[in-house]
């Protein structure tokens, strides 16, 4: 029996940030992670392996079709799908290595295998052979993070009907690949593939993709993506699936109801959302119950059980990366007797398809439902002279402003690498500047960064350079 100040259950962003920055502050911490690697979802089989299929497929397809041969680099590309899986998991491979590196570093055990609580201040550990350790703990942080939500009637089996970590492992590439789901893993997944060379059709509930988005960003995601070969049958339901050897039949119908069809397709993508991971956890034995969504709540982190904390997937709020990381930080400083705060709404959000979306803050349609009334700054890219000689033109920069004191309340970027300067804004926001104070700052050139700043400049009809 081992004794700790901290137990954390879960590996993931939540997890192991929560466990070094514990070892950081000299709390004796011990984190507990049934997977082969640390890293969770996002270092395993979400964040990191998608963005290096997304990065590779990206450069395939620009050597494949006319962005490389306008450059005047002729070249006729062979896909060598093996290397592209082999690449992408050595780079995984690395960072959940590094993730090892940095417990030694700051004296956290990972402790391998599963755990389950077993009462205040214990953790019941079994490891892949079967064997229990006890481990005693003054706080225990749950971050055991989330799973795909099912789809009843169409049932994954990772063969023919994939979930997010099926369609980042094919071996071949489909010929007619059927997303379910037009959120940011259809979106995200689903293009890599056609860039691969699938035909791809995206099966959505609701009348536009990327919920959640600001409309029109999202509308203008939705346009480059279907010009680029992407099918949406938005208002659609896919009711069953049938699967053979080679491939599924899947009966589709309108949202509302109404007329069935039927779609072939070779592999099918379920990607509907995630939903929190809480199996086998013993929650039962402190008293926690998961609420109607199946998630178990927190104020500040704490839960209902004394000295017991929850961050991440497994919590409210968005299930992103970095809201598990900051959460992480938060929790373990407050258990330290510290403080620590996270503004939700200044947790940006990102599509990284090509072009990409990436967002901070509010959407105009949140800002009117609430009755703020705002000013909105935009900018193309089309006017950006970076962009212009790169030829990705696609895309806008907008800037939401209060009207009278011109704070920023929301930024919403479409166009490609977005996702590397909506952090500027975070930063922004974070000190509640003004769309004036972007616009008085000066911006390197040529860059695509300076779409943002005359963004802002537009907020008061002045940009410079439209
Ligand atoms: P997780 O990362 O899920 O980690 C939880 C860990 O706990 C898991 O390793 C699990 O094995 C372990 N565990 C569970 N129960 C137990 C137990 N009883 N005992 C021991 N261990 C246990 N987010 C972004 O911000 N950016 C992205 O680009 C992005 N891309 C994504 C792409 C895909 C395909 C997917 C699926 C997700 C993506 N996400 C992305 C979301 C991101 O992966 C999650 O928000 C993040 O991993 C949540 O971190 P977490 O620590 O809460 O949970
Ligand atoms: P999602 O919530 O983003 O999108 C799910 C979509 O499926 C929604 O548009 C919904 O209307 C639709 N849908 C639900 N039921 C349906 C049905 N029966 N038929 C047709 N459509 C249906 O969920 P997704 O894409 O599975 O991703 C899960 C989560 O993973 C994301 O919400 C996000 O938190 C995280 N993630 C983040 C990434 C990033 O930050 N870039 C990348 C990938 C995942």
């Amino acid at each position: 029996m081992s004794s700790y100040d901290v137990v954390i259950i879960g590996g993931g962003p939540g997890g192991y940030n929560a466990a070094i920055r514990a070892g950081q502050l000299g709390l004796s911490v011990a984190c507990v992670e049934g997977r082969e690697t640390l890293g969770g979802t996002c270092l395993n089989v979400g964040c990191i392996p998608s963005k290096a299929l997304l990065h590779a497929s990206e450069l395939y397809e620009a050597a494949s079709g006319e962005a490389f041969a306008k450059l005047g680099i002729e070249v006729t590309p062979t896909l060598n799908l093996d290397q592209m899986m082999k690449q992408k998991n050595e780079s995984v491979m690395a960072l959940t290595k590094g993730i090892e590196f940095l417990f030694r570093k700051y004296k956290v055990e990972w402790i391998k295998g599963w755990g389950r609580i077993a009462g205040p201040g214990t953790v019941i550990v079994t490891d892949a052979s079967g064997v229990e350790t006890e481990l005693l703990a003054k706080d225990i942080i749950i971050a055991t993070g989330s799973e795909p939500t099912p789809l009843p009637g169409v049932e994954i089996d990772n063969k023919r009907i994939l979930d997010s970590t099926g369609a980042l492992s094919l071996a071949q590439v489909p010929k007619h690949l059927v997303v379910i789901g037009a959120g940011v893993i259809g979106l995200e997944l689903g293009s890599v593939w056609r860039r691969l060379g699938a035909q791809v059709t995206v099966v959505e509930f609701l009348d536009h993709v990327a919920h959640g988005s600001d409309l029109e960003a999202g509308k203008t995601l939705h346009r480059s993506l279907s010009r680029q070969g992407m099918n949406f049958k938005l208002s659609s339901k896919v009711t069953s699936a049938i699967t053979s050897e080679t491939g599924v039949s899947l009966s589709v119908e309108p949202a509302a109801g109404g007329q069935a069809e039927v779609i072939e397709a070779d592999y099918v993508l379920v990607s509907i959302g995630r939903r929190p991971f809480t199996r086998g956890l013993g929650l039962e034995t402190v008293g926690l119950a998961l609420d109607k969504r199946g998630m178990l709540e927190n104020k500040d982190y704490r839960t209902a059980a004394e000295g017991i904390w929850v961050i991440g997937d497994v919590t409210s709020g968005p299930m992103l990366a970095h809201k598990a990381e900051d959460e992480a930080s938060v929790c373990v400083e407050r258990i330290a007797g510290k403080a620590g705060e996270i503004d939700y709404n200044l947790i940006p959000n990102v599509i990284y398809t090509r072009p990409e979306l990436a967002s901070v803050g509010k959407t105009e349609e949140q800002l009117k439902a609430e009755g703020r009334a705002y000013k909105v700054g935009k900018f193309p890219f089309s006017a950006n002279s970076r962009a212009k000689v790169n030829h990705e033109t696609e895309g806008f920069a907008k800037v939401l402003a209060d009207e009278r004191t011109d704070e920023i309340l929301g930024v919403h970027l479409v166009g490609p690498s977005v996702s590397e300067m909506i952090g500027e804004f975070c930063v922004a926001m974070e000190f509640a500047a003004s769309s004036e104070d972007v616009a008085l700052t000066s911006h390197p050139h040529p860059t695509r960064s300076e779409a943002l700043r005359q963004a802002a400049m537009s907020v008061i009809g002045l940009p410079t350079q439209s």
